[in-house]
């Protein structure tokens, strides 16, 4: 069940409003660049500035999001109709055989338990073509974020068609790994307050190395293998998130060989890219 702030049908269209300018965007469409990817999937697409800007560059895109609300947003947005907008998550996708699947903005830690973390690992992964990539983005934790939340200031927009709207931010528990927080908007048009609550985890490198673990299965040829593998990590401090951006990679299908059937090839020989 996604937070109000995507999911009601008055906060949605004020999303964009608060969200700022988003120039960390730009680095997915670099990165869809340098992996060459044409097909790519938006996972938690949201208002779907980030799918509608890849259309806009040529790519063929697809944004899937639980929230209708924030779904509603994108399909009214100019060049919408490039998109194909999925009501869901990634664990009810069609197969699509994407070339490259993004998260952007806090997307890869709503996902709170282990469980939720691991069917969408599985469910990015099913969505790949073999040797497409997951890139996601992640706050480190030692950052403490948190704290500067707590010390924000309450935010007026006049949002077009909407009115002035204020924000304020409330960090209601911090549980480390998990930190809860509170949006609460005020229409001044109509005096309507409305309130959402979120809870983000705040994984360190360590855990999502061993979440991937975690997703280890045995494959048809019989090799023990994570299904998504880190090929590259890049430093983003100056974006909203200001954390890692993790560079994923679904293992290639392997040309049929000819040898004994018994014959496995271990997991060091597999390899995996240097991370950078
Ligand atoms: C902070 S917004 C980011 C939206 C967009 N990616 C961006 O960068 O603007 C987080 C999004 O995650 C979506 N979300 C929540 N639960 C989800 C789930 N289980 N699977 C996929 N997306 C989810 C929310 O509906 C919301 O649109």
């Amino acid at each position: 069940m996604p937070d109000a702030i995507f999911a009601h049908p008055r906060l949605a269209p004020v999303y964009d409003a608060f969200d700022g300018d988003r120039d960390d965007l730009d680095a997915y469409l670099a990165i869809a660049d340098e992996l060459d990817a044409r097909v790519v999937l938006d996972v938690g697409c949201g208002t779907g500035n980030l799918a509608l800007l890849l259309a806009r560059h040529g790519r063929t895109v697809v944004g899937v999001d639980p929230a209708e609300a924030s779904l509603d947003v994108a399909r009214a947005k100019d060049g919408a109709d490039r998109v194909r907008w999925i009501h869901g998550d990634a664990t009810t996708l069609p197969p699509l055989r994407a070339d490259l699947a993004v998260m952007t903005g806090n997307v890869a830690q709503v996902f709170v338990t282990d469980d939720d973390w691991e069917r969408t690992l599985r469910g990015v992964h099913g969505a790949l073509r073999p040797g497409g990539h997951l890139v996601f983005e992640t706050r480190r934790p030692e950052r403490r974020a948190w704290e500067e939340w707590a010390d924000t200031a309450p935010v007026l927009r006049d949002v077009p068609g909407v009115g002035p709207v204020e924000q304020r931010l409330q960090v209601t528990a911090v549980d480390l790994p998990l930190v809860s927080f509170r949006h609460t908007y005020r229409f001044l048009r109509d005096g309507t307050v409305l309130t959402s609550d979120s809870t983000l985890r705040f994984r360190d490198r360590d855990e999502i190395e061993a979440s991937l673990n975690a997703t280890r299965s045995v494959e048809r040829h019989g090799c023990l293998g994570a299904l998504l593998t880190p090929v590259a990590f890049h430093s983003m401090p100056s974006t909203p998130v200001g954390g890692t951006v993790w560079v994923l990679q679904r293992h290639r299908a392997r040309r049929p060989r000819r040898r004994g059937a018994s014959e496995v090839e271990s997991p060091s020989a597999r390899g995996s890219r240097a991370v950078g």
